[in-house]
């Protein structure tokens, strides 16, 4: 029993160390075109306050439960699971693996360049995808700031999951390899998630190249992501002891590729109904006004954190929320999750808004003129635009809106916030960078 957990252990070893990732640029910047999905259908309130609080494990009342709707697994061999939790045992996944191990010896194929997306965003988007090339195959993959796995859609999942989809074909790339036994489990909102095997390739984002990336394979993934066509994955952003890969935890892109950038940095420029960009390796000064403000992160839970402890309306006089209390930056997330204190207060310079059971958030009605909030980033206001705060409409009259109360101590700033504030993300010194959009 002893000797075979110790031969797994070597193996895990084995495959970490033939597989350290390296960048291959020096001193670079690179960007890459971040937009709205168009096709989309999941734009719903109740839903992606669901999701956050699912993605965070913060309790769900039975009013936000009872207005959305779970997922719910489908696997390759048709059976059905229950996303367990977001670092998961990855049961079940490792046996796939050997199914897989024939992409190692698959013969290789051209490198298409990265393609662009250039869709036009519609009102109200809440999700966005940028193009990613890994070993030569072009996927558009959600960028999450809240999670540190790098997942797609891949020719092992059945035609039925894939159906619509991009998908990453391991057999196709000649700089595929596969990590013997590794394997991933993780669970985001709603109930959905992603489960399968391990391998590395080539990843360019915009041109910022990382070599032997671990690339995370689906074998079983939820039914909201297997509708959602546009979407072939996600990459995550925060900080790699959040990956799950088991046995040997992977790093993210981001962390591998850092060194070879000009500054060890990544900006979010994600603004409403407008094509965005991620950058890496500088901060550009002609997206937002005025300096930015740099804040330190508190990388304890392996998230872009920071004190958030009061918030003020239309520019007042701030007031605390809650001593000590802590908010991360999610580009994963569409809402934003502030302490009770500061919706509750917000929403009380709303004329007609109310904390609906029936919808299980605030709601206002949508011709109210939404003030602007203040909150409080590491010490220092940083504003969001009343506007960004109208998000989506529940019946003819009534709106739901962006933001949200959180349910336990964190707090979960999504793409409402990101929409005023231009973000840095500086892995260098480990600070949140924030100005409002130019
Ligand atoms: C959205 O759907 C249309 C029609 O199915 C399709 O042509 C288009 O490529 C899709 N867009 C994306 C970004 O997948
Ligand atoms: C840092 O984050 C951890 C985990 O969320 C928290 O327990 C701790 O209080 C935070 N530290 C500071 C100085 O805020
Ligand atoms: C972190 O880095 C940024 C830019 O790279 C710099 O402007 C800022 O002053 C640094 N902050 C700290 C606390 O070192």
């Amino acid at each position: 029993m002893q000797s075979l957990a110790q031969l797994l252990l070597v193996f895990g070893l084995v495959a970490l160390a033939s597989s350290s990732p390296t960048g291959i640029q020096k001193r670079g910047v690179y960007k890459v075109e971040r937009v709205a999905n168009p096709n989309f259908t999941g734009r719903n309130g109740p839903r992606a306050l669901l999701k956050t609080l699912r993605k965070y494990r913060m309790p769900i009342p039975a009013s936000v439960a009872s207005a959305a709707q779970q997922d719910e697994m489908i696997t390759k061999r048709q059976n059905r699971k229950k996303g367990k939790g977001r670092k998961g045992k990855g049961a079940g996944a490792a046996g796939a693996a050997a199914g897989a191990g024939a992409a190692a010896a698959a013969k290789g194929s051209a490198a298409n360049g990265t393609g662009l997306v250039t869709n036009t965003p519609e009102a109200n988007d809440v999700e966005y995808l940028s193009p990613v090339n890994i070993g030569g195959q072009t996927l558009n993959l959600d960028f999450d700031s809240g999670s540190s796995d790098l997942w797609v859609f891949n020719t092992q999942l059945s035609k039925t999951a894939t159906q619509g989809h991009q998908v990453y074909d391991p057999t196709q790339s000649k700089t595929f390899a596969l990590m013997q036994g590794a394997s991933f489990q993780i669970s985001y909102g709603d109930g959905s998630g992603a489960a399968g095997n391990v391998g590395t390739d080539t990843v360019n984002i915009g041109g910022a190249t990382v070599t032997n990336q671990a690339i995370e394979m689906a074998t079983a993934v939820s039914s909201s992501f297997v509708k959602d066509t546009a979407n072939n994955g996600l990459l995550g952003l925060a900080f790699s002891q959040l990956n799950t890969v088991q046995p040997a935890q992977q790093k993210t892109f981001f962390d591998n590729v850092k060194s070879s950038l000009a500054e060890p940095l990544f900006t979010a420029d994600l603004r409403p109904q407008a094509a965005g960009a991620y950058e890496f390796g500088r901060v550009d000064t002609s997206k937002f006004t005025g300096a930015m403000t740099w804040v330190p992160v508190n990388t304890t839970a392996g998230f872009w954190q920071f004190t958030s402890q009061s918030f003020a309306v239309n520019g007042g006089t701030p007031q605390t929320s809650t001593a000590g209390a802590q908010a991360i930056a999610d580009t994963g997330t569409t809402l934003l999750l502030a302490d009770a204190a500061v919706a509750k207060g917000y929403y009380a310079q709303v004329q007609g808004a109310v904390n609906d059971q029936q919808q299980g958030g605030f709601t206002f009605p949508c011709d109210a003129t939404l003030p602007d909030l203040q909150l409080d980033v590491g010490g220092t206001m940083a504003t969001v635009k009343g506007a960004d705060i109208k998000f989506a409409q529940v019946d003819a009259q009534t709106c739901f809106g962006g933001l949200q109360a959180t349910t336990a101590g964190l707090q979960v700033y999504g793409d409402i916030f990101f929409k005023s504030n231009f973000i840095a993300f500086n892995g260098g010194n480990n600070t949140l960078g924030f100005a409002a959009h130019a």
